[in-house]
């Protein structure tokens, strides 16, 4: 009997120890106290191992096509330049104000798969700044995004500008409808995604 007093011991004192927690007011939530090492690499392994495996069913289509890549520059300037930054810009202040920190794109790019950088785009990670934008846009727009997010790495200040002037003007959702040719490009992925129109994007 005497191990299971033990374990009964154990579990008591963690539960009343979660309870003062959750009750006492003495756990700090600001967003300006950062987690130890060990809870770091417990939540990032955790987001890591997490978003391969459900990345792992995701089809990719071809996202080596400038047209679609700047259309996602400005997609990206209006959806994740603020936490994210530009090439050559200094972060913002809500980028420098989010805890757990918005990683620099430009080296999650080559960390991750594009089945990756898209399963985080659509879907957020959850108790971080990082939404999803899933529910607003469809898989076409998203495509878009990490066709251009996939560039970064070769993104200096000034590749950046040149690229960003050529891409005035394009743009999936926010097209003109005298603009056929982007919204065949934002179409890509439209097929079969029947509930999606373009009444949902609310910007
Ligand atoms: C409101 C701020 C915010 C916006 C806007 C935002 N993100 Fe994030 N993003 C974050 C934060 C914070 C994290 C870090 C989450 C973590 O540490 O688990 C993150 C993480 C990511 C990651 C994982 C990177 C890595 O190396 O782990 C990707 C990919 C990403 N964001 C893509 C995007 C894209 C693409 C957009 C625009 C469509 C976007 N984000 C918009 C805050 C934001």
């Amino acid at each position: 009997m005497k191990p299971l007093a033990l374990m009964l011991g154990v579990l008591i004192l963690v539960s009343v120890g979660g309870l003062l927690i959750v009750f006492t007011g003495l756990y700090d939530v600001a967003a300006t106290r950062t987690h130890g090492d060990v809870a770091n690499w417990i939540f990032s392994t955790t987001m890591r191992r997490s978003v391969a495996r459900r990345a792992a069913d995701v089809e990719v289509p071809d996202l080596d096509d400038r047209e679609l890549q700047l259309a996602g520059l400005n997609d990206y300037r209006e959806m994740c330049a603020n936490c994210h930054t530009l090439p050559g810009q200094p972060a913002s202040a809500v980028a420098r104000g989010l805890n757990p920190p918005p990683p620099d794109l430009a080296v999650s790019a080559q960390n991750l798969s594009s089945a990756e950088l898209f399963w985080i785009t659509k879907h957020g990670i959850r108790m971080t700044g990082m939404p999803a934008w899933g529910p607003t846009h469809t898989d076409g727009d998203l495509w878009r995004v990490v066709a251009f997010v996939e560039t970064l790495p070769d993104l200096d200040a000034p590749a950046y500008e040149a690229l960003s002037a050529r891409a005035e003007g394009m743009g999936g959702h926010h097209d003109e409808p005298d603009q056929p040719e982007d919204t065949e490009v934002g179409d890509i992925e439209r097929e079969g995604a029947g509930e999606h129109d373009h009444s949902s994007h609310t910007h």
